[in-house]
């Protein structure tokens, strides 16, 4: 049994404390922050590793209850202090790891420390093995998280730099985004899925990787992104079946025959055409009422929260279920889950 400490994105607490149990063995939360979810499992480090919801996943070496007014110093000290810490290193660390780093975030900011105990403890970690700092390339990566309500952790990542592993193209979702909202529809084998405004695909190529489905729709208005999209859907064998379309007129889709929408539609800040979205949003909820099926579900990325709810309680068949609270690249957001009703 391991203790683990995950990040995610704010605002997404429920689901992940609801969903780690239906994925991982003998789960116990033992404490969940909004962003980050302390947690015991038996399940296999690499299937923990590999979880898609989590920005980065940590080994918990230490934790700390409200650290005093300089914290980074003195959860460095009490690391010092403990007899443990050759023992604890050694046990999460394969031999053939020779380069660490010690990385410090205070309130989800990477920060540079420099000062005496760290030294301390960097010299100390030396002493394990033949580990030596490098800083640029480190295969070992420990670090001190301190967050504002108080809480402090130690620990060893064990999921990859996002830089190397998780490179999106502008406008493009990250792929912990897309799986979130992915798992919010209640995903099951017997879907029929639509993503009407794919873009890149990061929803509906999340889908199909993740998660079983009977059959992905897909489609977006432009007609260059559709032709790139097309081209990372090959390597699936189960089809995925793309359009050109505009999704606020969905005519090729029969009434009430699909079972969840995800999407993201534009956001309306960007656009070079005025985009009207009172208009818009209402036009689009309309048809995903009308196309989909009864106890079906949507989940939609948005930006302008009061003009999508406005839009939203004009069309009486869609009920909303949750609002999640987000930030996307830094810019206010909400996950809507939505249920069609009759
Ligand atoms: C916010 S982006 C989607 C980004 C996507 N989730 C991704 O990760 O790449 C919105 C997409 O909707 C498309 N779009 C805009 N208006 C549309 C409409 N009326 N019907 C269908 N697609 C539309 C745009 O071309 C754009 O690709």
């Amino acid at each position: 049994m391991n203790t683990y400490f995950s990040t995610f994105i704010p605002g997404f607490s429920q689901i992940i404390q609801d969903s780690l149990p239906q994925i991982l063995e003998d789960v116990t939360v033992t404490l969940n922050l909004d962003g980050l979810i302390v947690y015991q499992t038996s399940s296999n480090p690499e299937k923990v590793k590999d979880l898609r919801f989590f920005n980065n996943t940590y080994i918990l070496l230490n934790k700390f209850e409200k650290p005093d007014h300089n914290p980074i110093e003195r959860m460095i000290y009490l690391v010092l202090q403990s007899p443990n810490l050759e023992a604890q290193i050694s046990e999460y660390t394969q031999n053939k790891t020779k380069g660490f780093r010690v990385v410090i975030s205070k309130e989800n900011q990477n920060i540079r420390v420099k000062n005496d105990i760290l030294i301390r403890l960097e010299e100390r970690i030396q002493k394990i093995r033949g580990l030596s700092v490098n800083k640029s390339k480190a295969s070992l990566e420990l670090w001190f998280l301190s967050r504002d309500e108080g809480h402090g952790f130690f620990g060893i990542r064990i999921t990859k730099p996002t830089i190397e592993d998780k490179k999106v193209e502008a406008g493009e979702l990250k792929p912990e985004l897309s799986h979130l909202l992915c798992l919010l529809s209640e995903p099951d084998r017997s879907d029929i899925f639509l993503d009407p405004f794919c873009g890149h695909g990061a929803i509906p190529l999340e889908r199909a990787s993740f998660f079983p489905y009977k059959q992905i729709l897909t489609g977006d208005m432009d007609p260059k992104t559709i032709d790139r999209f097309r081209l990372k859907t090959k390597k699936f064998t189960k089809k995925i079946v793309t359009g050109r379309w505009d999704a606020t007129n969905l005519h090729s889709f029969d009434d009430e025959s699909i079972t969840k929408i995800v999407t993201d539609p534009p956001w309306g800040f960007y656009t070079g055409k005025h985009l009207n979205l009172p208009v818009f949003y209402t036009k689009m909820l309309t048809e995903f009422s009308r196309v989909l099926k009864k106890d079906g579900i949507t989940v939609i990325l948005v930006a302008q929260k009061q003009i999508f709810e406005t839009a939203l309680k004009s069309v009486p068949s869609l009920l909303l279920v949750s609002r999640s609270d987000i930030l996307v690249s830094g810019k206010k957001a909400a996950a809507y889950k939505i249920k069609k009703s009759n």
